[in-house]
């Protein structure tokens, strides 16, 4: 087994992205990102800190909107439509999940494609869809270049996503797809999963249960790419893949913190370069 050091390659992304945005600043270009945060979940507390931490690593400027748990839907539109017309904010990034009385659509959907450096607005969506696209969908794009770092090409494998949510499992299939992948989707109502994931050469988790994934359901040999993140009974971060039951199984995996969670955030570095750019007419 060989594991996949998330870490490493998040800081060769993070790295190209700081030099051009270096590049970008001698032309007085200045590269920013608003990122919202809506309530005090701890965990998207921590992203969001993560995000600002990464931002001030490349050199972007990051401006924080921390807004109360009771904040209105028309008030979250508000300070959308303003970062929407506003020259220093290059993308635009509402934390997930919002508190449960705003219509998270309705928020994306308010976003300007053109900022929406998670990918997630509907017109972005279809362009990955197409495979034509400028933003990268930054966990799925992500797990692709940890792919890549292993030297196993995607073509003619079969590759499982085990996962359906629009953040993670629909753009991770069309991603491998992309490269030329046999992608099968699968999820809670799968009929005999293990059955399926045997077949995997290369197995994307992404179902949000602690240690879901164990030695018996993957091939000997297989690519193991962990995208959860849980607490287990006693509090510790794991992922949704048994490491220590897989990891002699495997011939990569990811380990859960260090593997696939950089990567997020240092996609979405490379996304808010890659809009900076579009709006500056810069290819
Ligand atoms: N919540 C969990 N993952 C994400 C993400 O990638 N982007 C945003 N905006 N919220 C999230």
């Amino acid at each position: 087994m060989a594991l996949i050091d998330g870490k490493a390659v998040s800081a060769a992304v993070k790295e190209k992205v700081r030099c051009e945005a270096e590049g970008l600043k001698a032309q007085g270009i200045h590269i920013g990102l608003a990122v919202i945060i809506v309530g005090d979940d701890p965990a998207s507390r921590v992203y969001v800190n993560n995000k600002k931490k990464a931002c001030q690593a490349v050199g972007f400027d990051s401006y924080e909107y921390a807004l109360p748990a009771e904040t209105t839907q028309t008030e979250l539109l508000e300070l959308v439509s303003k970062l929407n017309a506003d020259k220093n904010v290059d993308g635009i990034l509402c934390q997930l999940p919002l508190p449960r009385h705003i219509d998270e659509n309705a928020i994306i959907n308010a976003i300007d494609p053109a900022k929406d450096v998670d990918a997630f607005h509907p017109q972005n969506v279809g362009h990955i869809m197409i495979g034509d696209y400028a933003f990268l969908p930054c966990t799925p794009a992500g797990v692709m270049e940890l792919i890549a770092s292993t030297g196993v090409e995607v073509k003619g494998k079969n590759c499982v996503v085990i996962g359906r949510s629009n953040i993670v499992g629909k753009p991770m299939a069309m991603l491998l797809l992309h490269e030329h992948g046999t992608v099968t989707i699968t999820h809670s109502r799968t009929v005999d999963l293990p059955r399926i994931t045997r077949n995997a050469d290369i197995l994307v988790a992404a179902v949000g249960k602690a240690n879901f994934v164990t030695a018996d359901m993957i091939k000997e040999g297989a690519v193991v790419i962990d995208v959860g993140m849980n607490r287990n009974a006693e509090g510790k971060l794991c992922g949704d893949v048994d490491f220590e039951g897989c990891k002699d199984k495997a011939s990569y995996i990811t380990p859960v913190p260090g593997g696939v969670g950089p990567m997020t955030i240092a996609m979405l570095m490379k996304n808010t370069l890659t809009a900076a750019k579009m709006h500056n007419g810069i290819n």
